[in-house]
């Protein structure tokens, strides 16, 4: 499907999704969020791919809902819209492929958002991440509230989202926002060797790696350790698992099959 404000390229099973609309500093209109769901839900069923590495155009990662759009939105629609986004995040971070959000700049309110909702966070040195929605009088609306303290603690959720404040790449890293930090120059290959290190492993492994780290966070330990317990169990049924272990005692590299 040909988009108006994304970008899809498929280069050695990782596909690049791009946030296309740099003159707004990729900022997510109505419109790009829909792409956004149509993107992961093509992504999720195209054999070609097998992860997602979501970038910005620009000089931006993605700077927040556009407020153009929310400026006169009506508590109905601003509800309705609040769900929409927050279906599609969910769709990505639910996505049993593995998504890594490679941040080139302003990561602010749908931004730091969407980065949040993808599995891994590498960020350059000229990423700066924030939810600033108080100062426009209204929250995070794309599922910041929750996924923030996830991340990174009660605490400094609370400090971010209550003073709306902007923090480098480096205050992300150290408060456990971001995975990795990267060269600007380099952002790209960074992503690009961590989706390899993730590829060259059993899909079945990672995508219920995913799952049960995703649904097993709000679960009591009691239920989660039983989904573990039974996901470990149908991963004993694969041929992947036959020829992961196989592969360790012959001393070569595995040759997964995602079966
Ligand atoms: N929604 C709509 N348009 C946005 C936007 C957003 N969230 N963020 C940036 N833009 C637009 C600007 O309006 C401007 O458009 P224009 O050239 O037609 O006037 C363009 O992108 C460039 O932004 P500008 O503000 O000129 O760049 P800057 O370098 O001076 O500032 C930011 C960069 C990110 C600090 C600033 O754009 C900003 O604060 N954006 C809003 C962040 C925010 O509150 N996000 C949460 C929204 S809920």
């Amino acid at each position: 499907m040909p988009f108006k404000f994304l970008t899809l390229e498929v280069a050695n099973r990782v596909a690049t999704l791009t946030v296309n609309r740099p003159d707004k500093l990729n900022a997510l209109n109505d419109a790009t969020i829909a792409e956004l769901g149509h993107a992961i839900d093509e992504i999720r069923v195209d054999d070609s791919i097998g992860g997602v590495i979501v970038t910005g155009a620009g000089r931006a990662f993605v700077a927040g809902a556009d407020i153009s759009e929310l400026s006169s939105q009506t508590p109905v629609l601003a509800k309705a819209r609040a769900r929409a986004g927050q279906d599609v995040f969910r769709r990505i971070e639910t996505c049993p492929k593995p998504i890594i959000a490679a941040v080139n700049g302003f990561a602010l309110g749908g931004g730091c958002e969407l980065a949040m909702a993808c599995h891994v966070r590498i960020a350059s040195d000229a990423a700066k991440f924030g939810q600033p929605e108080s100062k426009l009088g209204i929250l995070p609306g794309y599922g910041g509230s929750q996924r923030l303290p996830r991340l990174v603690g009660k605490g400094r959720a609370m400090q971010l989202l209550m003073t709306g404040e902007t923090i480098d790449a480096a205050e992300a890293y150290r408060i456990g926002l971001v995975n990795k930090l990267a060269p600007a120059a380099e952002l790209m290959n960074v992503a690009r060797e961590m989706m390899k290190t993730i590829l060259a492993n059993g899909p079945l492994a990672v995508a219920l790696c995913i799952e049960a780290i995703d649904r097993g966070l709000e679960m009591s330990l009691e239920e989660g350790l039983i989904l573990e317990a039974n996901h470990f169990g149908l991963l004993a049924a694969t041929d992947d698992m036959r020829e992961g272990m196989r592969a360790f005692m012959e001393k070569r590299a595995p040759a997964f099959k995602g079966k």
